[in-house]
């Protein structure tokens, strides 16, 4: 039988004590005997660096366990298990566990999409692993299975549901006719919005993460601010309504894709339409999803929550559970596979689908004329629906336009709509979106 004394023994520092610190403090604690079951060695918590110690936690340990001495916190530790968010102080920190010796695991998005390259290469100098599962997508575990089950297969394309604030919001925006600032409201009580709410709405979250996404898929570093991004800020009433009428549904999707011709990844976060009965439609309230392609394996979902203190330990802990292993058989580190040159492409490059509404002259000879303006510039119209505009008065009769249109490259829909612009009978363009999905 096992005693203790011949047990081997980890030892685990975490930097931050809040909603997913202290879940991680719970598993680590309550869990401790079947961890070691599975382990063959006991993960002992030594110090949990907080602002505050004698701060009042969703887990409370004894105070000895708390210090804001970040050197004492981290002395002698064998994994630093960083969720104390941030991103210049924890760069700091995590260097220095790295530089120390320590393997680290973190949950920071936004210091892996600021400073990743950095603390990926001083990770692989320094022969120790550096694990971000719970940095993308919360409890789902989606970034082993892009490193590991899919190394033998080559991903074409991801695109993800990300943010769970914003697809709250949407989704309710839609199914309950909800206002946006009431449906964020709403996702802020409930917890997930992040503290500065403008990172979800603006798409700087789910920027972050696909980022992160496709560097593991795509095997190069990509930076956050080579992906395009564009919020929910702007998706109106009409937008929904007119996705409705055509069968298509908001989402805020994370897109990256290889494209062959220029060769490169193009990397994208807005406000997507797809079809209803597509399976990231299905995806609701608060939860994340991300649909995966790959050569061989086809289509791949991964659904699940995406935030929340106990979900994302989760994530935590199968990274600590990861490294313990490799750590007691001795192997090296994981390296990083940031092993192509792969570059990131300009928006213009991605070749996709598009609703576009307009307010246009409701008169014989418009629509054909603007079906025209398509033509010339090689876009072409899979579907049209033309509904009454409450702005159409006698004097001026107007009708909405909403077009689908077949797969085009952007930079000719953007030709597309200036040209259309100019038409006579055109008033405005009210709402251009792009479309996913068959
Ligand atoms: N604010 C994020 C979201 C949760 O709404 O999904 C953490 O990534």
């Amino acid at each position: 039988m096992t005693t203790v004394s011949d047990t081997p023994a980890l030892k685990i520092a975490l930097l931050g004590g809040g909603t997913v610190g202290s879940q991680v403090a719970r598993i680590l604690i309550e869990d401790a005997e079947s961890l070691t079951e599975r382990l063959g060695a006991e993960l002992q918590l030594t110090r949990i660096l907080v602002r505050n110690p004698q701060a009042t936690r969703d887990y409370q340990l004894p105070d000895e366990y708390y210090s804001d001495d970040a050197d004492e916190v981290l002395e002698g530790a064998d994994i630093v298990v960083e969720l104390m968010g941030g991103v210049e102080r924890t760069r700091e920190l995590v260097l220095q566990s790295i530089e120390q010796g320590s393997n680290v695991v973190t949950g920071n998005k936004a210091l892996l999409a600021t400073h990743g390259n950095e603390l990926y290469e001083a990770a692989a100098d320094a022969g120790v692993q550096l694990s971000f599962e719970a940095s993308v997508a919360g409890g789902i575990p989606i970034l082993r299975p892009l490193r590991d089950s899919l190394s033998g297969d080559k991903v074409t394309r991801i695109m993800g549901i990300v943010n769970g604030t914003t697809n709250y919001i949407l989704d309710q925006m839609d199914t309950t006719g909800a206002y946006f600032n009431d449906a964020l409201a709403e996702a802020q009580r409930l917890g997930f919005a992040e503290a500065d709410p403008s990172a979800d709405v603006d798409g700087d979250d789910a920027a972050a993460k696909i980022a992160i996404l496709a560097h593991l898929a795509f095997h190069a570093p990509f930076s956050l601010d080579e992906v395009y991004t564009q919020g929910i800020g702007e998706v109106s009433e009409m937008d929904h309504t007119a996705a409705a009428t055509a069968g298509y549904v908001i989402k805020l999707l994370a897109i990256a894709e290889e494209l062959d011709d220029p060769n490169g990844v193009v990397l994208r976060v807005h406000p997507t339409l797809l079809p209803r009965d597509h399976p990231l439609a299905s995806v609701r309230g608060a939860y994340n999803a991300v649909f995966v392609e790959a050569e061989n394996a086809q289509e791949l979902m991964f659904y699940g929550p995406g935030a929340g203190g106990p979900p994302t330990a989760s994530a935590v802990m199968g990274d600590v559970m990861s490294i313990a292993k490799r750590k007691l058989r001795g192997g090296p580190g994981r390296t990083h596979t940031a092993r192509r040159d792969l570059q990131a492409l300009e928006i213009g490059e991605s070749i996709t689908r598009y609703m576009v509404v307009i307010r246009a002259a409701d008169a014989s000879g418009v629509l054909a004329k603007v079906a025209g303006t398509f033509a010339e510039h090689q876009v072409s119209i899979k579907s049209m629906n033309q509904t009454l505009d409450e702005a159409s008065t006698e004097e001026d009769k107007t009708a909405l336009l909403a077009f689908i249109t077949h797969r085009a490259k952007e930079s000719q829909l953007a030709q597309t709509l200036k040209a259309t612009e100019a038409l006579e009978e055109v008033r405005e363009v009210l709402s251009v979106m792009r479309v996913e999905g068959k």
